[in-house]
């Protein structure tokens, strides 16, 4: 893969799956700028990977979202991974915790993609991030199912508006991140090792892995309108 003179947007690519594309594309020669809410995840990010620009910003912050494409200038390929995943069931989680998962998933591509419009090209990519919770929830993740699988059909109907532009989404399971650390706490290595042992591949993934394949559906050009699984098998089990 060769993405020299190209310039790679990450949302959210201060960490985990993020980070990994960010250092996948900066190896194959593309300017990468990536953004994220704390400044020194930014920072760190950054001083990790040689020419890495970074911009502290929320994508949900409109004035922020224009600086970070102000900085990239033209986008060749953007990627979308801002997400909030606390979650709750409907029963008894107040409406403006569960917002949030939608907001940021579902308003954040979109005012991502809005502000990249005017700096995309022809042969320009878009890839946006779900996750598997959207095929296989469980109880108190119905908010953020329904935010993963707006995105997916989001990337469908993005496929047809901007075309030529290509929109497709990576729909991970569950990969070791510090979303993950976040998510489990305290019982990281026994879920970690049990939630792998119960995938057909018999572990959980790897950012790198999904760093792949966000970078093959940004790179190949006959891919669009596609929601690529890279789950393990855990649709299956
Ligand atoms: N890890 C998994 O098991 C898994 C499974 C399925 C789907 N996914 C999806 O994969 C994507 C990446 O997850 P990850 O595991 O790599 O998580 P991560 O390590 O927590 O990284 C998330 C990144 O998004 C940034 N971010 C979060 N909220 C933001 C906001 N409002 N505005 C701008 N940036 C924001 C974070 O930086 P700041 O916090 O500093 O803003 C960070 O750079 C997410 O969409 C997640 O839902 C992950």
């Amino acid at each position: 893969m060769d993405l020299r003179g190209l310039t790679v947007v990450l949302i959210g690519g201060s960490s985990g799956i993020g980070l990994a594309t960010a250092a996948a594309a900066a190896a194959a020669g593309a300017r990468v700028v990536i953004a994220g809410r704390d400044a020194s995840r930014v920072d760190a990010a950054v001083a990790s990977i040689p020419g890495l620009v970074g911009v502290e910003a929320d994508v949900l912050d409109d004035a922020a979202l224009e600086h970070v494409f102000d900085v990239a200038g033209r986008v060749d390929h953007l990627v979308q991974l801002a997400a909030h995943t606390s979650g709750g069931r409907i029963a008894d989680t107040p409406d403006s915790q569960l917002r949030r998962s939608l907001d940021v998933r579902l308003w954040g591509s979109i005012g991502a993609v809005r502000h990249a419009i005017p700096r995309l090209t022809e042969a320009s990519s878009i890839t946006l991030v779900s996750g598997v919770v959207s095929a296989r929830p469980t109880p108190g993740t119905a908010v953020a199912a329904a935010s993963a699988g707006a995105v997916e059909a989001l990337a469908r109907a993005l496929a047809v508006e901007l075309a030529p532009v290509r929109v497709n989404a990576v729909c991970p399971g569950a990969v070791e991140t510090p979303m993950l650390e976040r998510a489990l706490g305290e019982r990281y290595d026994d879920m970690v090792a049990t939630m792998g042992a119960n995938l057909p591949v018999g572990r959980v993934g790897t950012a790198a892995e999904i760093a792949d394949a966000i970078l093959f559906l940004a790179t190949n050009g006959y891919v669009t309108g596609e929601v690529l699984h890279v789950d393990g098998g855990h649709r299956l089990v």
